[in-house]
């Protein structure tokens, strides 16, 4: 099994990438060697914004990801990290507050909504591969609250079909390290805590679906 960190950040090796490091620490404690974990840097990825090429300009006519196979015609490397998070069993982000959120993050929310909502809208068969995967959401700022990039990246986990990773009374769970990492080290705790919850629910998983076999 395995869980992609993807890291929205601007900057490699900062914050965010300090909080997936810890996420993915805690999933490999909880998993005994059955899953690998690998962190994606959108920096190092090309991503442009949304061209809405879904439709006619009055009225919706089932081209660009509104038409089958459904992709996106834009050509840079948003297919690949599609894949990569296809690919991946459980999807982890990492992001800094930008006021609101980096705009490669957004490029990438756009694109994934766009083919999610524009292929189910030309065919009510279409699967969408992302569905049901466990995510968590993690967010850093200098000083200020992360509520609203928690905010933006739940909704987007909701909205791309994903299980939001929950604790204790099915509270979603997500870290919010306000002010970084230095200045809140607590927050390293939550991102391992978040890590192996998204671990336990993969492991979970799969011994259902092994007993079930079995049956
Ligand atoms: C364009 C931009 C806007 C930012 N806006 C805010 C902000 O409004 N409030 C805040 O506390 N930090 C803000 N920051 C600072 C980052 O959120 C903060 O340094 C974060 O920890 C950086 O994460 P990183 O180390 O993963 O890049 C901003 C940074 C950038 C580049």
């Amino acid at each position: 099994m395995k869980i992609i960190g993807i890291n929205a950040s601007q900057r490699n090796n900062g914050n965010s990438y300090q909080l997936l490091k810890s996420a993915l620490e805690g999933a490999k404690g909880e998993s005994n060697g059955l899953i690998e974990t690998k962190v994606l840097q959108l920096a190092d990825f090309e991503i442009k914004p949304c061209a809405a090429h879904y439709s006619g300009l009055h009225e919706f006519k089932n081209w660009g990801c509104g038409k089958k196979p459904y992709k996106c015609i834009l050509k840079d490397d948003f297919e690949e990290v599609f894949q990569r998070m296809i690919d991946a069993d459980g999807i982890i982000i990492a992001a800094p507050l930008y006021y609101p959120v980096p705009a490669k993050l957004v490029a990438l929310m756009e694109r994934l909504m766009a083919i999610v909502y524009f292929a189910k809208k030309a065919d009510k068969n279409y699967v969408w591969p992302l569905t049901g995967k466990p995510f968590g959401a993690m967010a850093t700022s200098y000083e200020d609250s992360n509520i609203l990039v928690l905010k933006i990246l739940r909704k987007f986990g909701f909205i791309a079909r994903m299980y939001l990773v929950r604790e204790a009374k099915n509270k979603v769970f997500s870290v919010d390290a306000k002010g970084g990492v230095e200045k809140n080290p607590k927050s390293l705790g939550e991102a391992k805590k978040l890590g192996s919850l998204v671990a336990k629910i993969l492991i979970k998983r799969k011994e259902r679906a092994k007993k079930k076999r079995e049956i």
